[in-house]
């Protein structure tokens, strides 16, 4: 099976004006199979964000490849690109910015369908069934994403992100803001999504003890560069590195 995602020797080198040049990602590859669940961990400014934003286009890549399900989309644009982003959606740490504040949730999910060829009737049924898969009731549609909790919130904004039927689902610290039971709320209806539509999930997050239960295989980033990876029981429970030991030490 040709996987998810490849990513091929990613780099990014962000020009500094009057300093060194910023060796952000170093030669980092990996990938990601259909229904798998793969957690980077690292500690602030190790570069799991700008891994992120180059496999979604958000940032050019300096060097590398990025490949979903087999294709290459580092040189994208215009269509092709839309077309690929069927296949990938983010979801990052504030899910109220990741809203228009002028429209109503429903009205962000309709949307997202409706750019993807929807009809309007048809669009509207389909928010309210998203929602409801999410753990929300349907009547959430008719808020403003400041009308609701920060939990129920990034409910919506995975409902919303799951209206292209993606195949992978990239979380930018999507828990990371919100407190420890919704953290753990929002996990398990990861996890059941993941049983019931196949998802795969590339899921960022600096705490290792979160992911340990969650998740299928852990990268560790270290100043740009994968420096461990294995099961969450390995790398938890024999790290190879230093650097990792002193990540599971500070959150454990
Ligand atoms: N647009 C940019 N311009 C210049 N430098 C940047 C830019 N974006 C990120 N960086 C730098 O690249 C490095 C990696 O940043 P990145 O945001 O990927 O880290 P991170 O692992 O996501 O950290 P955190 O856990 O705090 O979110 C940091 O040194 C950061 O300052
Ligand atoms: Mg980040």
């Amino acid at each position: 099976m040709v996987p998810v995602l490849e990513v091929e020797h990613l780099k990014k080198v962000f020009a500094a004006d009057n300093a060194r040049d910023l060796l952000a990602v170093d030669d980092v590859s990996f990938a990601v199979h259909g229904g798998e669940k793969v957690a980077i961990i690292g500690e602030s400014g190790s570069g799991k964000t700008t891994v992120a934003r180059m496999i979604a286009r958000l940032t050019d890549v300096t060097a590398g490849r990025v490949l979903l399900q087999g294709e290459d989309i580092t040189q994208l644009t215009g269509r092709k690109l839309r077309e690929q982003y069927r296949k990938m959606q983010l979801v990052f740490q504030s899910p109220v910015d990741s809203f228009d504040p002028r429209c109503t949730l429903g009205d962000g999910i309709a949307e997202a369908l409706q750019n993807f060829g929807w009809q309007r009737r048809e669009a509207w049924q389909e928010t309210e069934r998203l929602l409801v898969l999410c753990g929300l009731t349907a009547e959430i549609a008719a808020r403003y994403p400041h009308e609701v909790s920060g939990g129920q919130c990034q409910r919506a904004a995975i409902a919303r992100a799951l209206a292209v039927q993606p195949q992978l689902l990239i979380l930018d610290e999507a828990t990371s803001a919100l407190d420890v039971t919704v953290q753990a709320d929002i996990l398990a209806l990861l996890a059941q999504l993941q049983r019931e539509l196949s998802l795969a999930y590339l899921f960022i997050c600096h705490d290792i003890a979160l992911v340990q239960d969650f998740c299928d295989r852990v990268l560790v980033m270290h100043a740009g560069r994968i420096v461990e990876e294995g099961t969450p029981d390995a790398v938890i429970g024999n790290p190879q590195q230093a650097y990792t030991q002193r990540l599971i030490d500070s959150v454990l």
